[in-house]
């Protein structure tokens, strides 16, 4: 008799974006002649960058020719993929991250999901509610929770709420944990966290000796440089923080697959006999073990994004969406809807219209306007009452989907 990993059945559901993905489908297939606008998923819509292209093409080329073959590559990166991360990411905002600290991967999703399995199963956990669904539910998987109540959230996980009073960045906790995930910019509050809350944020990780885990896979998007892009521009972060940090939203590679994780040398575990343990050499055998790395031409992709063009050609993309989320933010606030973030991230966090639940909102976005968000309730207990607007999309279908809202919800 072959027993079933049990964690598996405390799962609430499916998983949030194929969920949303089944009812559009539904939707859609009764009502072909609609016309629905997809702000759900944050999955780009414009074309990958020239230079990108360039770069795609001329690695595949290269791949074709005797004197080029690359068969398995280094298990954590080429070289001129991991030092453009090193100059670029890090040394031109003042931070130094060594070579052997960059592990490059097929994804911030996969990483984020991962990660947790170098930390003992008795870790305790923490996230900021609400949070991307992949902290929680790799953790519950993983049998680090116990069952969900009745809001959905988990026994034995602890919640931050991430609420309108604390700018949707909660300090750290009274308790001791183990392992805190953020996200800034934040995913799904399109919050952004302030050098002061990131600071309160190492001082206790480093009191605590807990591990912070820090997703800024939505960096580019951050208006205002004087707000940190990284963990490591806050002072000890690199004895209590892992950051990540992904290619998908800022050059459109969710359909191209390339992110990486950071974890320092410095940064330490416990065994259970108090013994010290370098995380990134569990991380490294981790990957060498499970992972075979991101394909030649798409590191090079990766690294185009790097060069003069691929710099200027990404940030007008960039430009693109945040023009998008600045149009929804003030398009929607200007019809009385509580509207928050679009500010420095690519999403919008919008109050549910006459205090409706978010899955209500959801299908009436749906049904009434042929829009489609991401229910707040799908990303924790305190999203209810919320819907997530993505700005991926076209200038006009989101000036058509602002006037669908504003026609359907005040109507
Ligand atoms: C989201 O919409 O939250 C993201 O696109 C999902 C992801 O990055 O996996």
């Amino acid at each position: 008799m072959t027993r079933i990993n049990e964690n598996y059945r405390k799962l609430q559901a499916g998983y949030l974006f194929p969920e949303i993905a089944r009812r559009v489908g539904e939707f859609s297939a009764a009502n072909p002649d609609a016309k629905i606008i997809r702000l759900g998923i944050g999955d780009v819509t414009l074309p990958l960058a020239p230079a990108i292209v360039e770069a795609l093409r001329s690695a595949a080329e290269e791949m074709g020719r005797e004197t080029g073959v690359h068969g398995y590559g280094p298990e954590s990166g080429y070289d001129f993929l991991i030092e453009a991360i090193c100059e670029h990411d890090y040394r031109a905002r003042g931070v130094e991250i060594a070579t052997n600290e960059v592990f490059v991967s097929d994804g911030s999703k996969q990483d984020s999901g991962n990660i947790q399995e170098i930390f003992g199963t008795e870790s305790r956990i923490a996230v900021t509610d609400p949070s991307y669904p992949v902290y929680v539910d790799t953790n519950v998987m993983a049998g680090r929770s116990g069952n969900a109540r009745a809001d959905g959230a988990y026994e034995g996980i602890l919640y931050l709420p991430a609420t309108e009073a604390n700018d949707f960045a909660p300090p750290p906790p009274e308790e001791p944990v183990d392992l805190v995930y953020l996200c800034s910019p934040n995913n799904p509050t399109g919050s952004v966290a302030s050098q002061e809350n990131l600071t309160a944020w190492v001082r206790w990780a480093r009191q605590n000796d807990s591990v912070l885990i820090f997703d800024a896979a939505y960096d580019a998007f951050i208006q205002d440089d004087d707000l940190p892009h990284s963990i490591y521009e806050i002072e000890g972060a690199r004895e209590c923080a892992i950051e990540m940090r992904s290619y998908s939203k800022r050059a459109g590679f969710t359909g191209v697959r390339c992110a990486y994780t950071v974890v320092p040398r410095q940064l330490e575990g416990t065994t259970s006999d108090g013994e010290r343990v370098c995380l990134a050499d569990l991380w490294s055998r981790r990957q060498a073990t499970k992972f075979n790395s991101v394909p030649y031409p798409v590191q090079r992709a990766a690294a185009a994004v790097y060069s003069p063009e691929g710099r200027k050609q990404t940030a007008e993309q960039v430009a693109y969406y945040m023009r998008n989320a600045a149009l929804l933010r003030e398009g929607l606030q200007a019809a009385g809807f509580g509207v928050f973030g679009g500010e420095h991230a690519p999403y919008v966090w919008m109050k549910t219209p006459g205090g409706i639940s978010s899955w209500d909102c959801f299908g009436e976005l749906l049904s009434r306007a042929h829009v489609v968000g991401t229910p707040g309730s799908g990303f924790g207990a305190c999203g209810e009452g919320y819907i997530r607007i993505s700005a991926f999309n076209s200038r006009e279908n989101v000036e058509e989907a602002i006037a669908r809202i504003r026609r359907v919800f005040s109507g």
